[in-house]
């Protein structure tokens, strides 16, 4: 008898879990909205600014997303840019999926974008790097998840230029509420000038990811 309950009390959980799998979109098509401007593996689109999204972890990821929604990254100080992925934000899905969303990003698979930058000096960005920046992204441009740094390795050089100006010129890191973005914001303040932007990213980007 008892074997019986149990076998039909089986039956039933795993054909509710069939049907509550059929009614939930797949993560895949989660992302699929996103596709349109950071490429089916999240490789970026330079013509459109969307950067590479796959070599961040999911928990870069959520963090930002939730900066968009609130307003705290992508407000009316902000670039062109980050106004669009703020209003963006409207095709993302309920906040429960948002860490399958996160997670799929991150394991999607593409290589470094091309180099866009032509006159950068990674040995005296190196320097710099580990003088001012390698004790929060740590000293491969590889991130620090105890202290909110990104990585930094694989990404645009493109898009680590757009960032810097952005925090330099107060259009990223300028809400009350971010406490991480003005944080480095105060960082990229001190790079001396745009050859200093450009040999630091000239060595975050000679760094594997
Ligand atoms: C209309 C084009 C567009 C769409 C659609 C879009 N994005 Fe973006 N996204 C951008 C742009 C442009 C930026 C760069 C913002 C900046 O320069 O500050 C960005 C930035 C981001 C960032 C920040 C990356 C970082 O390194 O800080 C994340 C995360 C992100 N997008 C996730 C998503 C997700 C998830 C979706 C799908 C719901 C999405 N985006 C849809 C254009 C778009
Ligand atoms: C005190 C710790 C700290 C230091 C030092 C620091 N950063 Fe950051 N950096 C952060 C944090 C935290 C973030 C994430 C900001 C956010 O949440 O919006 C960040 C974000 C960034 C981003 C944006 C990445 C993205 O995907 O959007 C860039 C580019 C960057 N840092 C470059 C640098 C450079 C170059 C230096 C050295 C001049 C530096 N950082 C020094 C903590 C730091």
């Amino acid at each position: 008898m008892l074997a019986s309950i149990l076998s039909l009390l089986g039956f039933m959980l795993a054909t509710f879990a069939l049907g509550s799998q059929a009614e939930e979109p797949d993560v895949a098509e989660l992302y699929a909205p996103c596709a349109a401007c950071h490429g089916v593996s999240a490789e970026g689109d330079l013509a459109l600014r969307a950067p590479r999204l796959n070599h961040l972890r999911p928990v870069y990821i959520l963090a930002q997303l939730d900066k968009f929604q609130r307003g705290l990254r992508g407000g009316a100080d902000a670039t062109p840019a980050a106004q669009q992925m703020a209003a963006s934000t409207a095709l993302l899905p309920p906040a429960e999926r948002l860490p399958d969303l996160a997670i799929y990003i991150s394991e999607l698979e593409s290589s470094v974008s091309e180099s866009t930058l032509a006159s950068g000096d990674a040995i005296a960005g190196g320097r710099t790097f580990m003088r001012l920046c390698g004790a929060c992204h740590g000293a491969n441009a590889g991130g620090n998840v105890a202290l909110n740094a990104p990585r930094l390795a694989g990404a645009d050089d493109w898009y680590l230029l757009d960032q810097l100006h952005a925090f330099r010129e107060g259009q990223r890191g300028r809400h009350r509420e971010d406490r991480t973005g003005r944080q480095m914001r105060n960082m990229a303040a001190m790079l001396d000038n745009e050859q200093a932007l450009q040999d630091v990213i000239a060595y975050i980007r000679s760094q594997a990811e």
